[in-house]
């Protein structure tokens, strides 16, 4: 979602806010923007689009300036459009914003009859006329800031900058991230450390409603109307920008990583010697919990959905999960002996936030799976587990999902072992299953070429069905949900017993049906529905293994034979095929699968 970048430099910015706004390329956008002071006055160039279009732009009308802010937008209010694109601004005060605010309404009428006027469809260009207004009444830039946060309502973070300022640059941060970067002489704000790498490691991320005047020499931030520290850290992010290295896209590049980075999660959570798994001490007791209640947002939802059913299943512990959005407006009575799961990738989705939230007011401690835990949902855990999955650039997850499920196994087994519910010949048993999944993944991989084969034939349909059950059903749905966003081909993952109670009515030989059925307790059941499927003349796509295929491979238009695991495990591996088909059917339909359109890689926004 929006990218921020501001900085107070040493000498011209353009090119370090282009470097910035690429780096922050990775969250989805639809056009861009920079504004610096040249001469005390504040000159744009903004483009929709590619950050390639604004590049261009630059060098046939460059911009000089050591004072710059810039932005990457993905639109809310008001159509992808360069005139709607970032920054905002009148000729006192250049705004870019994350987020939405929400009474711009309101805001915009009382400017309007007090003269001001609006020049695009945007919530933020009323920040830039409030901010003006303000100053215009004599306000200092301080006293306006202050003002401006207590009449925005909604949730956002804002980087500002004030011609005849060029020594001063404004954050503030509700709802949505914002970091401060201390550089040597050089003051930096970003939506992310990420943005900010190549220039500094000193990071102070703002608070719940901080707002931060920056100078070179450093940063004053407020809260309401009171001082107050943060603490600045080291971030460990590298500055070196993500590459491709030899992939033509991050996503396939991040699908390929799996087997490493499933590797490197499954050492931090499971001593191989031992075959016992090892989490860090938790704010819960496991062995007496009533409820886990899980609550994250799309393919992290997906996977908090395997993990409902490995700890029903083995660790004998009731889970409730839900969608983030739904959760948090459901009021949902949380039980007092119970405690909160959030999975996230980013660790900044406003809807899981808000629900961790929720949770926490409920009395409930937090656990968090999350791929950065320097994020701001990190820092409001009680603790979190880290998926050692590395940057995730492509806009569909891949190994954080599969790293995800890695560590929400070793819960699951610890969970079991709390609750006397596995013994530790069992618990031996299951994490050597774990042990092996980073080789056996490996050899999904080899199924490449036979998966972009078949991907060739589902490219050409119009919808797509997903079967599985147990374990396998949310797997289904992942799959369903990989091939609709980056494909854009209409698909659905469906339980495979209630596809009888009406997504059958769908089936015919233009129907491709993908079925996902290691061969485990439930695999007899998934047969007779695949049988179903055959009988109404459906294709079938199936992924089993060995003993599946032998039994039911014929029945298949094509079928794809996956290592025999421990089912406890195969959720892990079987997310790969599906990741891999949805990326050769986007690929063979020419979509953009790095950054698919209409989507944000962090969804900063309810
Ligand atoms: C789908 C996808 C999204 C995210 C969702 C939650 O491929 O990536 O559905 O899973 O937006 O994002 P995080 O995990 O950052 O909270």
């Amino acid at each position: 979602m929006c990218g921020i970048i501001g900085i107070l430099g040493k000498g011209d910015v353009s090119n370090a806010l282009l470097d910035g706004l690429r780096r922050l390329e990775y969250r989805g956008y639809d056009s861009t923007g920079i504004a610096t002071l040249v001469n005390s006055r504040i000159e744009r160039r903004r483009a929709k689009g590619k950050i390639s279009n604004l590049e261009v732009l630059l060098q046939k009308e460059p911009l000089s300036g050591s004072t710059g802010i810039g932005h990457t937008r993905w639109a809310t209010h008001g159509r992808p459009s360069e005139n709607n694109a970032h920054p905002h601004a009148t000729d006192k005060v250049a705004v870019v914003h994350n987020g939405i605010i929400e009474n711009f309404q309101e805001l915009r009428d009382e400017l309007s009859k007090q003269g001001h006027v609006f020049t695009t469809e945007t919530d933020t260009e009323t920040v830039a006329h409030l901010l003006t207004h303000l100053l215009a009444q004599g306000k200092t830039p301080e006293q306006a800031m202050a003002i401006t946060m207590s009449r925005l309502q909604g949730a956002f973070s804002l980087a500002i900058m004030f011609a005849d300022r060029s020594d001063l640059m404004a954050g503030a941060r509700r709802g949505s991230p914002l970091a401060v970067g201390y550089g040597d002489g050089e003051m930096f704000l970003g939506s992310d450390a990420m943005a900010l790498a190549p220039y500094t490691n000193r990071i102070c991320y703002l608070e719940e409603d901080d707002w931060a005047l920056l100078t070179r020499d450093g940063a004053t931030i407020y809260n309401g109307d009171k001082r107050v520290n943060r603490e600045v850290r080291q971030t460990a992010l590298s500055g070196a920008l993500i590459g491709k290295g030899n992939y033509r896209h991050f996503m396939m590049k991040e699908i390929a990583e799996q087997p490493t980075v499933i590797g490197d999660t499954l050492q931090a959570f499971v001593n191989p010697l031992a075959r016992r798994i090892e989490l860090p001490k938790l704010p819960v007791d496991l062995a007496r919990l009533s409820r886990l209640t899980i609550v994250a947002c799309g393919t992290a939802y997906l996977a908090g959905y395997v993990a409902k059913y490995w700890l029903e299943k083995i660790a004998r512990l009731p889970v409730e999960i839900d969608v983030a959005s739904e959760f948090r407006y459901r009021a949902a009575p949380l039980d007092a002996d119970g405690a909160t799961l959030v999975i996230s990738q980013s660790g900044e989705t406003a809807d899981t936030l808000a629900a961790l939230r929720y949770a926490k007011a409920q009395g409930h401690k937090i656990l968090a799976v999350l791929n950065v835990p320097e994020s701001t949902i990190g820092r409001e855990s009680d603790l979190v587990l880290h998926t050692l999955a590395g940057p995730e650039i492509g806009v569909a997850s891949t190994k954080a999902f599969t790293t995800q499920l890695v560590v929400l196994a070793a819960l699951a087994i610890a969970t079991a072992r709390a609750r006397g519910a596995i013994d530790a010949k069992r618990e031996a048993e299951l994490s050597a299953a774990l042990l092996e999944v980073p080789a056996r993944a490996a050899e999904v991989l080899n199924h490449d070429e036979t998966l972009k084969a078949i991907a060739l034939k589902v490219a050409e349909a119009r919808d797509v069905l997903f079967l599985g059950r147990g374990a396998s059903y949310p797997i289904a749905m992942e799959g369903a949900l990989k091939l609709k966003e980056i494909s854009y081909i209409h698909a659905e993952g469906y339980a495979a017993g209630e596809m009888k109670h009406g997504p059958i009515a769908l089936i015919d030989e233009t129907v491709p049906v993908i079925v996902v059925a290691p061969s485990d307790d439930l695999f007899e059941k998934t047969a007779s529905n695949l049988q179903e499927v055959r009988a109404r003349g459906g294709r079938v796509i199936f992924f089993s293994d060995a003993d599946g295929i032998r039994r039911l491979g014929a029945e298949a238009m094509a079928a794809v034979e996956l290592p025999k695991v421990d089912p406890f495990v195969a959720p892990i591996l079987y997310a790969i095929p599906v990741q891999l088909l949805a990326y050769h059917a986007a690929v063979a339909k020419g979509t953009d699968v790095d950054q698919p359109r209409n989507l944000a890689k962090s969804v900063t926004v309810e």
